[in-house]
């Protein structure tokens, strides 16, 4: 979950290991480091508990005259969070900076007997002291670090520098991603794109288990027999300024504005003569016609993506599905066999609980698709087939644009599916393709009107608990709806199924507290609304955002903030913009730093 960097070049290194860590520093800001070689041995490191801008404070008073180094930004696993758990880590000759979890660490401090000579309580120390352990009996790194690696049981992305082998950097990884790049300004490697793109838009992925060297002009590939391997080079496609806040306070809200962009990105490309199509990018209708059953693996947002998936699934294909919280998959005793689609979906495609389900329902024999936002990323190369959402990068802790994309995408494999399968006429799936092409406007529409969900937001900002309720698919927005508002405002808030509530948790609605209901769906309306004045009979204060065709004598009961009419099915677009600005406000009126909640990192590639 940690922000890696490394760079050799002509360029000050010092610049660029702080602006890349600034924009990686979503990846984990529990404490921040770098460190620096030179000709003549010359060596720095510094390091700190805090953000990149405390670590920027320690390094303004340091004269780093360096143009090799290599930076991390941290989200603690091992050890608290205090300066010596930061890295970068040091043994011997031997400077370190690790993404990922060593599992078999306490076995291997003793079996090398380095554990008194650590000097901090991390997993990573101790990959230090055993590439240093083998560097001093050889003085080859390549050798230290395939031996150390052979080894260490886990998950890592390690980027490596050697005192005697001054501006060079080394790296290998398992799972624990790692992109590089090579330019006429120098050779670079990151945790993710983000860090790259203000350079170069072309990058490769570095393969598991490989070793790469980065050299001031040069960078090369080997695999573990020492041969060298051609690096994949491909083209990203996110614009050179897109990892920038565009003038937005926060990243959030930049991209909480993106969305019409984002969706229309895609679903434009993917709809060919008024139809959703899928070849260019080889998804075959076989597989939409074949498969007896879905199973959806994801977490947080991405999982909250696949509940609206399920109930359109449902209504749409009339088809058995389960959605599955990644973590759990694996110990639920899934039922999946070689006639289920799998579909894994994944913003940073690194979650590392979703591709191991993904993986653990292949072995069962299921094909697989995988919805993912960054390129190239591990559960994109691990499934048969995958669709990307042209979210661009998405920065802010707290998904957004990646959520509705992958419900634009989401909603035109149902059409297609439909379509495959002979559930929906050739017509029938223009026209719900056509009502899709139409969310973009209304989405826009919501984001005019943002100041009113402001002024609602207002009336929250001292709420201790917050109840969100709905039926159907009005629940599943409200799920989402209240993890966004859990995660940057902290406050306790659960969504219910409003049938629900009287079934216990309406003990807990009393005087003032506060209340969102969203009314979206038709066939609900009633039952919703009876719901609704219960909480209130009760002295719950409402918020209640409701499609405007059904807003009529609502408003005469509660607080109303209008919808734009969309077909029921596709309400989850605009309710759900409303939510995240809703979220966000309350956030940023609360003098919070939105992008970067507290405990919380952009990818989890802890279990
Ligand atoms: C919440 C949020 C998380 C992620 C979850 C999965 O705002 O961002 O719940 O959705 O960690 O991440 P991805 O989509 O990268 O697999």
């Amino acid at each position: 979950m940690c922000g890696i960097i490394g760079y050799t070049g002509k360029h000050s290194v010092k610049e660029v290991l702080l602006n890349a860590l600034t924009l990686l520093e979503y990846r984990g800001y529990d404490s921040a480091g770098i460190a620096v070689s030179g000709g003549n041995g010359y060596r720095k490191l510094i390091k700190c508990a805090g953000r990149v801008s405390d670590l920027e404070k320690l390094c303004e008073s340091e004269n780093i005259d360096s143009t090799c180094g290599i930076g991390h930004t941290r989200w603690a696993t091992h050890g608290g969070v205090c300066d010596r758990n930061a890295h970068p880590h040091r043994q011997g000759k031997v400077t370190l900076v690790h993404n990922g979890i060593i599992e078999n660490y306490k076995e291997l401090a003793e079996e090398f007997n380095i554990s008194d000579s650590l000097i901090s309580e991390t997993d990573s120390e101790v990959v230090a002291g055993m590439i240093n352990h083998f560097y001093s009996e050889s003085g080859d790194p390549m050798s230290s670090i395939v031996k150390t690696v052979k080894k260490i049981r886990g998950t890592f992305a390690l980027v490596i520098m050697f005192d005697d082998i001054p501006e060079v950097i080394y790296s290998i990884r398992n799972v624990s991603p790692i992109v590089a790049t090579i330019t006429d300004e120098g050779a670079m490697l990151a945790s993710d794109l983000t860090a790259l793109c203000a350079f170069t838009n072309r990058y490769f992925v570095v393969p598991e288990y490989h070793i790469l060297t980065l050299h001031k002009k040069d960078i090369k590939l080997y695999d573990l027999a020492g041969n060298e391997v051609e690096p994949d080079f491909q083209t990203m496609d996110w614009e050179k300024n897109s990892a920038d806040k565009g003038g937005y306070p926060f990243y959030m809200e930049k991209e909480i504005m993106e969305q019409p962009d984002a969706i229309s990105n895609t679903i434009m490309p993917r709809i060919k003569d008024g139809l959703p199509d899928f070849s260019e990018e080889g998804v075959p209708d076989d597989l939409f016609e074949e498969s007896k059953r879905i199973c959806v693996v994801a977490c947080g947002t991405a999982m909250h993506a696949g509940l609206v998936l399920q109930a359109w699934v449902k209504s749409k294909l009339h088809m058995h599905i389960d959605v599955e919280t990644a973590s759990e998959f694996m110990y639920s005793d899934p039922v999946i066999n070689n006639h289920t689609l799998v579909i894994a979906i994944s913003q940073s495609g690194e979650t590392i609980d979703t591709l191991e389900a993904l993986k653990y329902a292949k072995k069962q024999g299921a094909k697989s698709l995988a919805i993912i936002n960054v390129k190239g990323s591990s559960i994109a190369r691990e499934s048969d087939y995958v669709l990307y959402t042209n979210a661009g990068p998405e920065i802010a802790v707290a998904s957004t644009k990646a959520y509705t994309t992958q419900l634009s995408l989401l909603y035109l494999i149902v059409c297609r599916m439909a379509l495959a399968r002979g559930i929906l006429t050739k017509d029938e799936v223009m026209a719900d393709t056509a009502a899709l092409m139409s969310v973009p406007e209304s989405i826009k529409d919501v984001l005019s009107r943002r100041n009113d969900i402001h002024v609602i937001a207002g009336n929250v900002l001292e709420a201790k608990d917050l109840f969100m309720i709905g039926r159907g698919l009005d629940h599943s927005i409200l799920l989402e709806g209240s993890l966004k508002l859990k995660e940057v405002s902290y406050i306790h808030s659960e969504a219910y199924a409003s049938g629900e509530l009287k079934h216990g948790p309406i003990a807990l609605i009393t005087d003032d507290t506060p209340v969102v209901a969203v009314v979206t769906q038709k066939k609900l309306y009633e039952k919703e609304v009876s719901n609704i004045r219960e909480v209130k009979s009760r002295g719950a204060r409402i918020v209640l955002f409701v499609k405007d065709e059904l807003s009529e004598n609502l408003e005469k009961e509660f607080h109303v903030w209008r919808l734009p009419n969309l077909k029921d099915e596709l309400m989850v677009f605009p309710a759900s913009v409303a939510l995240q600005l809703f979220a966000y406000y309350v956030s940023s009126d609360k003098g919070f730093d939105v992008d970067k909640p507290r405990n919380l990192a952009k990818v989890v590639t802890v279990e």
